[in-house]
């Protein structure tokens, strides 16, 4: 809410400072119909403190409420109700938003902190899964937030590359792999080798023997594991980095958990030296009974390490190597007991910082309702998904607007874009149903559907002669039709700021809808190419309005193309 801090001020000063600012900040409401006002205070706290009746209050209050940006102060009951004046709350919101661009909605919390990111993350020799672009999607959008609330993300790619899964690959490939196959197909090869051992071993259960003793020899060095290791894992980020390019996603940092294989020792040392480690079951652990967590497995009984202890090491790497000031792990819900578990086992080690750690869960992608699994071959492969949405988006434009130049670059922002905003609009721990033709809607909560209006704001500013400038004179006293879209503008801010609290970008997809509806309704009540007195005014709205939507898809990841 605008001018939310300008009202409690004036309340401050008139109660002569017997409240608290921010406590009068905090009691300030947005009326559910803008009929009521833009701005409500409710007296009755007030009322308690004064031990009078909240109507009297309300009524004496709104006498002594007076500023040159409220146009009117009514009192509903033990309500304040405050109606902002429309024509100079405009021109100031059109002056800031023209003036600071892109900058617009910047917030300075972050202090240019470091903000690790562990996104994505998928496994190599695997396709990469739904569950893996949630966290990319997700965790790219964060980084973009946390940036714009000045931040300085470092988006970290824990990438799984070492597991007794690579044990089972290679006993895999040296039984029925074919090099050249690999060569041609990586992950489509792999996935194949990998799929058939889970067949095989159920009638051979000697395969699962073999493939422990190559995850073996591949921890002790072995010259023949580790040169196929290498392989696979290089053919698989090779495929990998096509689909971030694909989504325009970049990474600073791509330390999997073989970068940690070295520096585990340094974690069970310090765990030994603090007296956490216990012999339970043949196995190391870290008890967490005190935290009612069941305990936590650091070494097993042949002395392979596990994930947890990676994750330790990887912790200590980061603080190390980032200081950073919070650390974000965009990882599915069911990985929830693992990150409890390591942030109980930091803190426990005594290291404040623990506390700056944040699992950030998000729920599961269902096709027909059930989850989409990689394993037993009912898999949905990425590239193949986005590739077809793309190629759904160039249909749609071959229809609309079939002399748009660059089409090829247009449906890969729009066929992307989709994908991804699909993704963000719903509060990440809700399951979201797959379905391309949902997401490549051009109308309703769809990516398509923003771009488009923004593509149609850009085509308003191209036929019109107007001049950008601060300095904008709204000439009629009252821009009713105008009003909403004002208030949205306003309030970009604050949604960014909900946003980084909550971690939830789907707090900017709601708001961006919400624009580009008020603005679709705005463009069909008015005629604003008209040349009339209002026009400058107008056309400086409509800029406003496309800065606005840009910067929130940009939020997400997502592009805007002008024309579409
Ligand atoms: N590779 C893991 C998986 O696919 C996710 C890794 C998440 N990050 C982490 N630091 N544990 O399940």
């Amino acid at each position: 809410m605008y001018y939310k801090q300008e009202l409690a001020g004036i309340l401050f000063e008139i109660l002569s400072h017997e409240m608290d600012v921010k406590e009068l900040e905090m009691l300030i409401e947005k009326p559910k119909s803008q009929l009521h006002g833009d701005l409500a205070f409710p007296c009755f706290t007030l009322a308690k403190l004064k031990r009078k009746s909240p109507n009297v209050i309300a009524q004496e209050l709104s006498e002594k409420i007076q500023s040159p940006i409220f146009e009117k102060v009514e009192v509903v009951g033990a309500y304040i109700n405050i109606f902002l004046n429309k024509k100079l709350v405009s021109e100031a919101i059109i002056a800031e938003i023209t003036k600071q661009k892109e900058e617009y909605g910047a917030l300075n919390i972050g202090n240019n902190r470091n903000v690790t990111i562990d996104m994505s993350s998928p496994n190599i020799a695997k396709p990469f899964s739904m569950g893996h672009l949630r966290s990319t999607v997700i965790g790219n959008a964060l980084a973009f937030i946390v940036e714009k609330c000045g931040y300085k993300p470092i988006r970290i790619n824990h990438i799984g590359d070492w597991g007794t899964q690579f044990g089972k690959l290679i006993t895999a490939y040296k039984l029925w792999g074919d090099a050249e196959k690999v060569k041609q197909n990586p992950i489509k090869e792999l996935l194949t080798l990998y799929i058939k051992f889970h067949e095989e071993a159920e009638s051979d259960p000697s395969l699962v023997e073999q493939g422990r003793s190559w995850f073996k020899r591949l921890e002790d060095g072995d010259e023949e594991a580790l040169l196929l290791w290498k392989w696979f894992r290089d053919e698989s980020l090779q495929e990998f980095s096509r689909i971030y390019e694909l989504m325009n996603v970049q990474f600073d940092s791509f330390a999997g958990e073989a970068f940690y294989n070295d520096k585990m020792d340094r974690v069970v040392k310090l765990l030994e030296e603090q007296q956490l480690l216990v012999e339970s079951d043949q196995a190391q652990v870290v008890e967490l009974t005190d935290e009612g967590l069941p305990p936590c497995l650091i070494k097993k009984s042949d002395g392979a390490t596990l994930y947890a202890t990676r994750d330790l090491a990887a912790a200590l790497y980061r603080k190390e190597n980032y200081n950073f000031d919070l650390s974000l792990y965009v990882v599915g819900n069911e990985q929830s007991l693992h990150f409890k578990q390591l942030i109980a086992v930091l803190d426990k080690m005594g290291y404040q910082w623990a506390k700056k750690m944040v699992h950030i869960p998000f729920g599961m992608m269902l096709k027909d309702g059930k989850k989409m699994s990689t394993r037993k071959g009912k898999v949905v492969l990425l590239e193949e998904v986005l590739n077809e949405s793309i190629a759904m988006a160039k249909n749609s434009i071959e229809e609309k607007n079939p002399n748009l130049t660059d089409k090829d670059t247009v449906a890969k922002q729009v066929g992307v874009g989709a994908v991804m905003f699909h993704d963000l609009k719903n509060f990440r721990m809700n399951d979201i149903e797959f379905s391309l033709e949902e997401m490549l809607r051009f109308e309703g909560e769809t990516g398509p559907y923003v771009q488009y209006t923004f593509a149609r704001a850009c085509s308003i500013l191209r036929k019109a002669t107007w001049q950008t400038g601060t300095d904008i004179q709204i000439s009629s006293t009252a821009w009713e039709k105008e009003w909403k879209v004002v208030v949205l503008l306003t309030e970009f801010p604050n949604a960014i700021k909900r946003s980084f609290e909550q971690l939830d970008p789907s707090q900017i997809a709601k708001y961006i809808v919400d624009l580009a509806q008020a603005f679709n309704k705005y463009y069909a009540e008015v005629k604003i190419l008209e040349e009339n007195a209002e026009q400058q005014a107008r056309l400086a709205l409509v800029s406003s309005v496309t800065i606005v939507l840009k910067e929130g898809l940009r939020l997400l990841g997502i592009e805007a193309p002008e024309e579409m």
